[in-house]
């Protein structure tokens, strides 16, 4: 069968959702599937940028990650999104890219793929699920089946977000288990696009 053509798409702005998407796309590849890791551009003013060390930093180490398109969308069976919380919700850059989807989603281009989150947040409780829950809005606006990864292995009883990997910046970059639970996830959205589309083809 051909592989799963899987598109982890991200926002991050000091390296911590980063991490988790590459973690993501290396679950994905473990999977057996075809994939884009691309980062969305950043639209803050330079200015912004400038007067956190640790951003700017990023901007430049990631320099090389192929900026995301509409085309790596419309390529995908399976898209993985990932971005840090912003007063509780997804961050601008990722909103504004999914923002430029409106003529795939006119076309139904967009129905029909698997969907999945991740996200960081500086403090414990600082709107993880909420920023994933938000970012579901749009997979049920654009007809997507989204596949969370719940409790279903037994890294998500030791990370503890049924809804999507996440992790708390402020503690330092993911460790290891969170690591682990962003490859499960990928995994886990990889079998389940083959399992449908073994299912729509019989
Ligand atoms: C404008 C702004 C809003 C933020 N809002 C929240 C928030 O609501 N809750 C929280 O815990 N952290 C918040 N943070 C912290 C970020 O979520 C945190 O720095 C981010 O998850 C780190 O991910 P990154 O390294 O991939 O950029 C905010 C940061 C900024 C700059």
């Amino acid at each position: 069968m051909e592989p799963v053509s899987t598109a982890v798409i991200y926002y991050s702005a000091t390296g911590t959702v980063h991490a988790l998407a590459e973690a993501a796309a290396e679950g994905a590849e473990k999977a057996g599937a075809r994939v884009r890791l691309r980062r969305v551009a950043e639209q803050a003013p330079p200015e912004a940028v400038a007067s956190n060390p640790a951003w700017g930093r990023h901007l430049e180490e990631t320099a090389h990650v192929e900026v995301a398109t509409l085309d790596d969308l419309a390529w995908a069976d399976a898209v993985l999104l990932g971005t840090p919380t912003r007063f509780g919700n997804p961050s601008a850059q990722l909103k504004s890219f999914l923002d430029s989807a409106g003529g795939l989603w006119h076309e139904g281009a967009l129905a029909d793929k698997v969907y999945s989150a991740f996200t960081a947040s500086g403090t414990a409780h600082g709107g993880q699920e909420s920023t994933l829950l938000a970012l579901a809005n749009v997979f049920y606006h654009w007809g997507g089946v989204i596949v969370p990864p719940g409790y279903t292995d037994p890294v998500q009883f030791q990370t503890g977000n049924p809804y999507g990997t996440s992790h708390v910046a402020g503690e330092g970059p993911p460790g290891e288990t969170t690591l682990k639970a962003a490859r499960y996830q990928a995994r886990r959205v990889v079998e389940t696009t083959a399992a449908l589309r073994a299912g729509r083809a019989g």
